[in-house]
């Protein structure tokens, strides 16, 4: 079965600048998603976004949302509607008017899955933040203190091991760092102490 859209526009550039409010974003989570796990991996996903926008794009509150927004609702459809993953968001998100860059980002983030490339900042940095941020969380729950001490060594080391959170694909995180221009190292560092503090 094909997740690919078939399309690579997305919303309309007369909506730049619309958001949903954080209220209306979270009601939109929280109805949509279900499974704790993915919620979980969602707020992290966000977290890193904000975090990035932040202090690497040095962008203000509005430019930061957009972001954070992005990482929030990426996966907003894969627990209830997984076969519509993530054309389903991505409707809802062009019937509300929301702005096109948020939507393209989300469309992006799979990009052999859904067929649409990563051309932004943004739709890059979801794309690599997205697998790698899993594979972080898995690791730090394996490990007796979490978090705690988990550095850059062990959890490359992961990265290598094939077996380790399997269904976490190896390819995507290389060609995720290619895209966005940043070594896996660099990257790791940047989500291991950030994604510490969303559990
Ligand atoms: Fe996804
Ligand atoms: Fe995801």
């Amino acid at each position: 079965m094909s997740l690919h859209l078939g399309r690579t526009q997305f919303g309309n550039t007369n909506n730049i600048g619309n958001v949903f409010s954080r209220a209306e974003a979270e009601s939109l989570f929280n109805e949509w998603v279900l499974n704790p796990k993915l919620k979980v991996h969602m707020l992290q996903v966000a977290h890193l976004m904000k975090c990035w926008a932040a202090e690497k794009e040095l962008l203000d509150d509005a430019g930061q949302w957009k972001w954070e927004m992005a990482g929030l609702l990426h996966d907003a459809d894969w627990d209830q509607w997984p076969t519509l993953h993530c054309k389903k968001i991505i409707e809802h998100l062009e019937s509300n008017n929301i702005d096109p860059e948020i939507i393209r980002a989300i469309a992006s983030h799979g990009p052999i899955h859904f067929g649409v490339e990563p051309e932004t900042n943004m739709d890059k940095m979801l794309y690599a933040f997205d697998e790698l941020s899993g594979l972080i969380h898995a690791y730090s729950l394996m490990r007796p203190n979490g978090y705690e001490g988990m550095d850059l060594k062990g959890a490359k080391k992961r990265v290598k091991e094939k077996t380790f959170a399997a269904n976490v694909s190896r390819e995507d995180i290389q060609d995720a760092c290619q895209r966005a221009n940043i070594s896996l190292d660099d990257l790791i560092n940047f989500i291991i102490p950030r994604q510490a503090t969303v559990l």
